[in-house]
């Protein structure tokens, strides 16, 4: 291994010498090049498609060198970095190897990992059909889709549970049974501080989450800020009815005593905040201080004591995939 390294380090040495990358190490949450520019928006397909061949990005055309039967020779001794890693993907290398140039201060299991998200991919350019999807860690983005016919078994929120307007008026709530139960236990103990849980928004079927996105898109906003807001219909976690939106859908929730509450306690009852500040980049969405993802107690407190620093994203293919 440490000959490995040694010959990888030089071949880096090489390559910045060559291409000139950036000494510093890139800050992701400053990456913009996987969002779509409003440029794009003609272009995009709907979000029935299964790709989105026609979008151009950054990506494509930046100096990165492709890996080419030339150079391939460079890149083998290196390999190994990835081969001998659990979260390696034999159809991945190549992106592997390019991202690691463009980004040569990752290392080898944060390229690994992001590449394996599909980071280094514009969003929505390549999907993968979701199959998995009555599993509670059900992984939802931007490059994993739900079938657009997919509804979950739902269960009906006693309306104790649900956000009551400055007039009493009361939307009824779904979600999936485990979510429901689950979020009914949070918000008893939470009740014994005198705090009261409210879900504000919970399922939503491919449909109306296609109308949210076509709605917001034709209010005027550009689709890099729609995007960044509402998933694409079958990109959202709201159609697995194991999502939910606490509260209040805007930063105000952040002032209230049930936010800190659940910030600190939502975990003991299966709950993740799945859009945490600071990780726009890996989640592709705006910090959503209210939007909680029912992922089971397990994989909530694994999260919590073990890996409080990753997005549910990163955790699902660095902890769940291998071992599925
Ligand atoms: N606002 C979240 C990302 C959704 O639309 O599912
Ligand atoms: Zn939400």
């Amino acid at each position: 291994m440490k000959k490995h390294f040694l010959i990888a380090v030089i071949i880096t040495a090489v390559m910045l010498i060559l291409f000139g990358c950036a000494a510093g190490k890139p800050d992701i949450s400053a990456q913009t090049s996987h969002v779509e520019n409003t440029s794009e928006t003609e272009t995009l397909p709907p979000p029935s498609s299964t790709a989105a061949g026609s979008e151009s990005s950054s990506e494509t055309t930046s100096s990165v060198p492709a890996i080419t039967s030339e150079n391939a020779t460079e890149t083998t001794e290196s390999d190994d970095f990835y081969k001998d890693s659990v979260l390696y993907k034999p159809e991945n290398i190549d992106r592997y190897i390019n991202y690691k140039m463009k980004y040569p201060d990752y290392t080898y299991e944060e390229v690994i990992t992001f590449v394996n998200i599909g980071i280094d991919m514009d969003h929505y350019s390549q999907i993968t059909s979701i199959t998995d999807y009555d599993n509670l860690n059900v992984l939802v983005n931007k490059y994993r889709r739900l079938p657009a016919e997919y509804k979950p078994e739902l269960v009906k929120l006693s309306s104790f549970l649900c956000y009551s307007d400055g007039s009493g008026n009361v939307k009824e709530h779904y979600l999936r049974e485990e979510a429901a139960s689950a979020f009914e236990a949070m918000h008893a103990e939470a009740a014994k501080s005198n705090l009261s849980i409210v879900a504000y928004g919970t399922y939503r079927s491919y449909e109306t989450q296609k109308t949210i996105w076509e709605y917001a898109v034709n209010s005027g906003r550009t689709i890099e800020d729609v995007d960044s807001k509402n998933a694409r219909a079958g990109h959202s976690e709201h159609q697995t009815g194991l999502a939910i939106d606490a509260m209040i859908n805007t930063y105000d929730v952040t002032q209230t005593g049930e936010f800190k509450w659940y910030s600190a306690n939502a975990y003991k009852f299966g709950f993740i905040i799945r859009y945490p500040e600071g990780k726009e980049a890996i989640t592709g969405y705006s910090y959503e201080p209210w939007h909680l993802r029912f992922v089971g107690v397990d994989i909530a407190t694994d999260m919590h004591d073990n890996y409080s620093s990753l997005t549910y994203d990163e955790y699902y293919v660095r902890v769940i995939e291998p071992a599925l």
